[in-house]
């Protein structure tokens, strides 16, 4: 196609425009480039005519905005929604706000669509739309049966096309809608498939341009990628007001709902889920849950009071330390990174002369959960020195400190809170930093162990 383009008297033939996007991060270019220079992906940029829709928005405008003192500024309070799920009201900050757009994303089969359904069904009091790009009403209805709730408030629309959920959406006027997921959403006018960059990015426009218009929340559910980041352009998440994660070890029942970014709230909260034959409970003591309720001690076992979010959850640490058979030993890691893991060994070895490199070990963190709390390590070399030594840790002793690279036993925040939960759950003896000796109050019937090194570990342990 060619385009004239009028520049005075003279006239001058322009191509068609296209532009290059990285599928992975949303980088343009005007050229084809193999390797993306901002995420470093090979063969991720495509083709995009600039008519598809996919040009920035122009504003214009005739009227120049003006700029006003801050103070003069007028705002209304924002309004905010109950969606009857405390996890879920606690993570977005106290309800759903009226207006604001939010993205839920996670792992295929973790649980979105069966959270947000139940959310839908629970708010029997408001209209609800739920919109299913990827199962058929019929599929949607066998998922409510299975949760044993109804609401004749839930209205069901199986449908992939955003003008039409759109038009529905004004038709119906819900009070809330959920779009399940934005990546099955494509909009007429962007001649790419669905998933795609540029129509993952119109559909989202149009929907928050509706959600802003007529003041009425949209969830969209977003598929994440098999390295973790949301599938789409990075863009999707500037776009939306509120960005929370599902995630959990599909073949463990817990579920955690994080904030990753919340214009209207704290990215602190989590929510705690277990996933049940009949949908998803909120978790209100998740320590009760996650500890085994064991009366005997074991070797290689262990207690971390950590922190997630705001929320302090005292979880298991297991390690198992074998001798190897291989030429390189196995390090095994689950729901702790294992590259601190390796970091830990080391320390060990160099530091307190435990002798681990020639011995395989496994490392397991209960629950299926992934604990990024530094507070954790002190347990995850306490488990190891167990397994190790053969030495059994009382079931009534946790822990919560940092260790740095030369072994030095470093403090951690919020010690209250750790305390606080380590007594309720009967717990008689926590092992710190003693560098969190000021943060100590009398209040607490629980023993404090204050210890600066690994060594001093390895000491309190064979008492
Ligand atoms: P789903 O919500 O479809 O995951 P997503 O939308 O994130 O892809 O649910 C996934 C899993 O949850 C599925 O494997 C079945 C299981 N499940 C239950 O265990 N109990 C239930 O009540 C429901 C509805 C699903
Ligand atoms: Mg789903």
């Amino acid at each position: 196609m060619t385009v004239y383009i009028k520049v005075g008297k003279e006239q001058f033939m322009a191509k068609e425009k296209s532009v290059y996007i990285c599928s992975n991060c949303g980088y343009h270019s005007a050229s084809y480039l193999g390797k993306c220079p901002q995420c470093n992906s090979w063969g991720t940029l495509e083709q995009h005519s600039v008519n598809s829709g996919l040009s920035a928005k122009t504003n214009h405008n005739t009227v120049r905005p003006k700029a006003e003192p801050i103070s003069m500024i007028r705002y209304s309070e924002s309004h905010r929604l109950d969606v009857n799920d405390k996890e879920l009201n606690r993570v977005l900050g106290g309800g759903l706000v009226t207006g604001s757009v939010v993205l839920i994303g996670g792992e295929p089969g973790i649980g979105k669509s069966t959270l947000l359904l139940q959310v839908a069904l629970k708010c029997a009091d408001k209209k609800v739309l739920y919109v299913s790009g990827e199962e058929s009403a019929e599929q949607i209805k066998l998922r409510q049966l299975r949760m044993k709730i109804s609401s004749d408030n839930c209205l069901v629309l199986s449908a992939t096309d955003a003008d039409d959920v759109i038009e529905t959406a004004k038709e119906v006027q819900p009070q809330m809608v959920i779009i399940d997921s934005v990546q099955t959403m494509t909009a007429k006018e962007v001649d790419s498939f669905a998933g795609s960059i540029s129509q993952v990015r119109a559909c989202a426009d149009k929907l928050t341009d509706y959600a802003k218009m007529y003041n009425v929340p949209v969830i969209l559910v977003g598929h994440i990628t098999k390295d973790g980041t949301l599938a789409g352009p990075k863009i999707l998440e500037h776009m939306v007001d509120t960005v929370l994660q599902f995630e959990g070890d599909k073949n463990y029942g817990y579920r955690i709902l994080r904030s990753v970014k919340n214009r209207f709230g704290s990215t602190n909260e989590i929510g705690i889920y277990e996933m049940t034959s009949y949908g998803l409970t909120g978790v209100d003591n998740p320590s009760k849950i996650l500890l085994s309720q064991r009366e005997e001690q074991l070797c290689g076992v262990s207690v971390c009071a950590t922190l997630e979010g705001r929320r302090t959850i005292l979880i298991e640490t297991q390690a198992l330390v074998s001798p190897s058979y291989y030429s390189s030993p196995q390090r095994v890691s689950n729901g702790f990174d294992i590259r601190r893991l390796n970091m830990l060994l080391a320390v060990l070895e160099k530091k307190a002369g435990v002798k681990v490199s020639n011995k395989d070990v496994f490392l397991n963190i209960a629950g299926g959960l992934h604990v990024n709390d530094p507070a954790i390590d002190l347990s995850v070399i306490t488990s190891i020195i167990s397994s190790h030594q053969d030495i059994a840790v009382n079931n009534k002793y946790c822990f919560a400190a940092e260790i740095g690279l030369s072994g030095e036993i470093r403090p951690v925040p919020y010690i209250d809170r750790r305390l606080n939960e380590a007594q309720a759950m009967g717990f008689e003896k926590i092992f710190l930093s003693k560098y969190n000796k000021d943060n100590l109050t009398e209040k607490y019937k629980i023993k404090t162990v204050l210890i600066s090194s690994v060594n001093d570990l390895i000491e309190e342990l064979i008492k």
